[in-house]
């Protein structure tokens, strides 16, 4: 005896809510995974949380159709113990399917990072509600993320029950139960393959035409496109800032940027140096800390995805030591800063070391952050940076 087939809408969405969670689950480990410094990590959060969103609105759908319409019998040959899991797993996929993408909106929603959500670039969606009050949000980003990956683990378990189970019976029971999720009409495989193109479409669009603030950011020039009579070697250049928190001394870096240098000892008059930073690449190997660095107490990425250094004047001040007088503009404010480097100049090579320091708050970083107060971040940053840089020839 067969098991009767479920309604081809019940299939269509069964169908998009799996290969949407299982892409979920291998794109989230794999995003979480990246170093901030990667260029495609922004991108696939949105497009994570944009996905995520789906999941959750054809959730709500799917359990508003199955609160309203028959499922197909399991067969009577299915033993009451396995009737009682099945149903079991059904209901506790629903819940999951709607809890867990709930938890990914509480953390953007409480995260201090603040990056809005647009549905795949297109649609705006607000931050849940709840959490005007929260006051430690780092914490309470912290506790919805455990709590995100904790549901997402409880899905792969069931995931391997359920699939699991559902292969036997297509393989080895051959009772129909796996057939009844199967629509039989090719209307509802155009449906799914209609859904998918409205997803891949909608992927697209953001990738390539939504204007998203990671577009803004430049990707560092490999070769001599730049400006200037020198290449700069990214491999084996850093720019560096040190900073102290708690009166601990911490390091980090930009792993993005971008230096057009035209530079000669003799001509120091026609000496220009320009730096270009992607702020987003910023990172002090603390996760903590890192997850706040693109937000608007600090970098503020989305509104300022860049920050510049610009000379005005190069000097020797004698024995290959060097002062570019110049205009650092960070979150569009502009104040004067000296970098002072040694170098050396060995044929067509250049290797140039030097350093700023800078008041954190001259330029709006983390002024109103709690770590603000007394026992927290300095207010001295130092920035550090080593360019080695081959002529142009
Ligand atoms: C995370 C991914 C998945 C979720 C959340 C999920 C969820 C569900 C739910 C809630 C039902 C109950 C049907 C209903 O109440 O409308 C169901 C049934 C079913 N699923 Fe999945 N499923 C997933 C992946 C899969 C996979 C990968 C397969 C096949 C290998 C599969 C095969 C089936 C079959 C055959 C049924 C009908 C079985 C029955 O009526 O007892 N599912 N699924
Ligand atoms: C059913 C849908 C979803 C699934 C299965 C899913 C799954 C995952 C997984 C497996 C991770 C990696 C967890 C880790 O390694 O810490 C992750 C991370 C994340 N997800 Fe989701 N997700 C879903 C929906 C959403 C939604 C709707 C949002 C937001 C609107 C969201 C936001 C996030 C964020 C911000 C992270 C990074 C958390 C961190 O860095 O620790 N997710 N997700």
């Amino acid at each position: 005896m067969t098991a009767g087939r479920y309604h081809p809408v019940a299939a269509i969405l069964h169908w998009t809510i799996a290969a949407v969670i299982i892409g979920q689950i291998i794109g989230g480990l794999y995003m979480h995974g990246l170093p901030n410094s990667s260029p495609v990590k922004f991108d696939l959060y949105q497009l994570h949380k944009s996905f995520g969103l789906t999941v959750l609105f054809l959730s709500l759908v799917r359990l508003g159709w199955r609160l309203t319409h028959k499922t197909p019998p399991l067969p009577p040959s299915v033993p009451p113990w396995q009737k009682i899991a099945a149903h079991a797993t059904h209901w506790a996929f629903y819940v999951l399917m709607i809890l867990t993408p709930l938890a990914g909106w509480a953390i953007v929603s409480v995260s201090p990072t603040d990056i809005p959500t647009k549905w795949f670039g297109l649609i705006p969606v607000p931050h849940l509600p709840f959490f005007g009050g929260v006051e430690d949000r780092e914490a309470a980003e912290h506790l919805f993320e455990e709590q995100h990956e904790v549901l997402a683990k409880i899905i792969i378990g069931l995931l391997i029950l359920h699939a699991g189970a559902a292969l036997k019976h297509a393989f080895v029971d051959k009772d129909g139960v796996f057939q009844s999720m199967v629509p039989a009409a090719n209307r509802a495989w155009l449906g799914l393959a209609g859904i998918f193109a409205v997803l891949g479409a909608a992927s697209l669009f953001y990738l390539f035409a939504a204007e998203t603030p990671a577009q803004a950011t430049p990707s560092r020039s490999q070769s001599d496109r730049g400006v200037g009579n020198w290449v700069v070697d990214y491999g084996q250049s850093e720019l560096v800032f040190i900073g102290s928190e708690n009166g601990n001394e911490f390091r980090g870096a930009f792993g993005n940027f971008e230096a057009d240098i035209t530079f000669d000892p003799d001509n120091l008059d026609d000496a220009e140096i320009r730096v270009m930073v992607t702020t987003s690449s910023a990172t002090t190997g603390d996760s903590l800390r890192d997850s706040n660095l693109p937000g608007s107490e600090w970098f503020d990425v989305k509104n300022h995805p860049q920050a510049t250094f610009e000379s005005d004047n190069v000097r020797a001040l004698g024995d290959g030591q060097y002062a570019a007088n110049g205009t650092l503009i960070i979150k569009d404010v502009e104040r004067p800063v000296t970098l002072e480097f040694g170098l050396d100049i060995e044929g067509d090579e250049a290797h140039a070391a030097g350093h700023a320091n800078l008041v954190r708050t001259n330029f709006n970083l983390g002024e109103n952050s709690s770590w603000f107060e007394e026992e927290g971040v300095a207010l001295e940053v130092r920035v550090e940076f080593e360019i080695h840089a081959k002529r142009k020839n």
